[in-house]
């Protein structure tokens, strides 16, 4: 457990207090639950990134009633002071330290899990999977999961029938995948990779391997530093959308040869083999920005080196494959994800979006008193437009609205 030293604990407040200013949706709900009290006597367990952003989003729970406990959802992305803030400011039982082993993160998770909570707010289902495990989601009125990659897992449950609580799927909000995935992973996973490398993108190659939300955003971050983007998928539709944008698309073989700097963010395993690395240039990147670190084929990458890694800057491992003339590859964040290891994740005001959502869902699963099938659910789409509201009002950016013959209109068959 990390000490919570007083210099810990004001650096941690002055990141929340940095985090907050770009969080105006979340402090203003923040202030209405602290005034209705929509969690009071509700144990609320957490498995979010421990970062200055999630900060926000637990005390909103806490200010509105709720006993939090949050540990890690990655533990290279814990910020020691914020969790330290925390502990001191505002009574959330945070577990876990930057950097822990996966021995140490299981027990963490494992220990939230036993808090008994009411409410669930999960980013990769670990926790969800956990409380499964321990048999212990009798009283879980219903949880929130972040990511894709979570609801995934959780569907594969579902379909299993073992699924035995109401998830809704925060990460398919309208708001937040057309907002979250592609501003805030795309800029941050460039980011995480400048911050490491201090590459510069112009001129290079980059290979984005996955063309979902955050492949989107990844794609178009890269071309905008002046980098060509090549284009690698599965699924021949968004494939066909990213040959629209104009980026070259082409199987990962091919890309292999021609790429400088290589992202997978596809949610599966293996998108980067063996028979890729070993087709790869001198001095490539290998970034990983989907949320496990399967995505880069690790053991391969072991097994065609020479010998073991060398740290050649931190987060930056080389691999020198054994071949004439001997090639380097460049393992970025040990192939987890880029923009929370090497950089600082989701910018504040992309988080404002997420964990607004996930803040009204919290209060909307409570309010719904456990009355919820044990199935993935959709976000009411009212908490949808409400937190899209709010954050334009935010912007001080005013819209249109339909008025009654418009809305006539669109309700008649003609
Ligand atoms: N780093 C972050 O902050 C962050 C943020 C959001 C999502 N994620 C993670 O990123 C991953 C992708 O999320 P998403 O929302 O973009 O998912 P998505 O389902 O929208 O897109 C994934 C795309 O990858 C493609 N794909 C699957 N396997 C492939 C393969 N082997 N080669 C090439 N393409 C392949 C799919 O066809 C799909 O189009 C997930 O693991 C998700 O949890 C990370």
């Amino acid at each position: 457990m990390v000490p919570s030293s007083t210099r810990a604990v004001s650096a941690g407040r002055a990141a929340i207090a940095w985090a907050d200013a770009q969080m105006p949706v979340l402090a203003s709900i923040r202030s209405r639950f602290a005034r209705e009290q929509p969690l009071r006597g509700l144990r609320v367990a957490a498995c979010l990134h421990v970062t200055a952003e999630t900060a926000g989003v637990v005390r909103a729970l806490a200010q509105g009633g709720a006993q939090v406990a949050l540990c890690a959802a990655n533990p290279l992305a814990t910020r020691d002071e914020v969790a330290a803030a925390l502990r001191r400011d505002h009574a959330v039982a945070v577990r876990g330290a930057r950097g822990d082993d996966a021995g140490a993160y299981g027990d963490h998770i494992d220990a939230v899990a036993a808090s008994r909570p009411h409410l669930v707010l999960d980013d990769g289902a670990e926790l969800i999977g956990a409380l499964h495990l321990a048999r212990e989601t009798g009283g879980v009125l219903g949880a929130t999961e972040e990511t894709t990659t979570g609801l995934v897992r959780l569907r594969a449950l579902e379909a299993q029938g073992g699924l035995a609580c109401p998830v809704v799927a925060v990460n398919e909000a309208r708001a937040e995948r057309s907002f979250n995935d592609r501003y805030g992973t795309g800029q941050s996973t460039v980011d995480g990779i400048l911050r490491a490398t201090n590459l510069l993108l112009a001129g290079q190659t980059v290979v984005v391997l996955g063309y979902g939300w955050t492949g989107r955003g990844i794609a178009q971050r890269a071309r905008g530093l002046g980098a060509s983007v090549v284009v690698c998928e599965v699924d021949p539709v968004p494939a066909l959308e990213a040959r629209m944008e104009g980026y070259e698309v082409m199987p990962a073989l091919e890309a292999a040869a021609r790429g400088d700097v290589f992202i997978t963010v596809t949610g599966g395993r293996g998108a980067l083999r063996g028979e890729h690395l070993e087709r790869m240039k001198d001095g490539a990147v290998l970034a990983n920005a989907g949320h496990f670190d399967v995505e880069i084929d690790l053991p391969a990458l072991r097994d065609l080196a020479a010998g073991p890694p060398r740290e050649v800057r931190p987060l930056v491992e080389q691999y020198e494959i054994a071949c004439d003339p001997p090639r380097r590859l460049n393992l970025l964040a040990r192939g987890r994800v880029v923009n929370l290891a090497a950089a600082e994740g989701h910018p504040a005001a992309v988080m404002d979006v997420s964990f607004a959502l996930q803040a009204l869902v919290a209060e909307h699963l409570a309010r719904t008193g456990g009355d919820l099938e044990p199935a993935i659910h959709a976000v009411p789409s009212a908490i949808d437009h409400e937190v899209a509201r709010l954050k334009l009002a935010s912007l001080d950016v005013r819209i249109d609205t339909l008025d009654d013959d418009q809305r006539a209109y669109l309700r008649t068959f003609r």
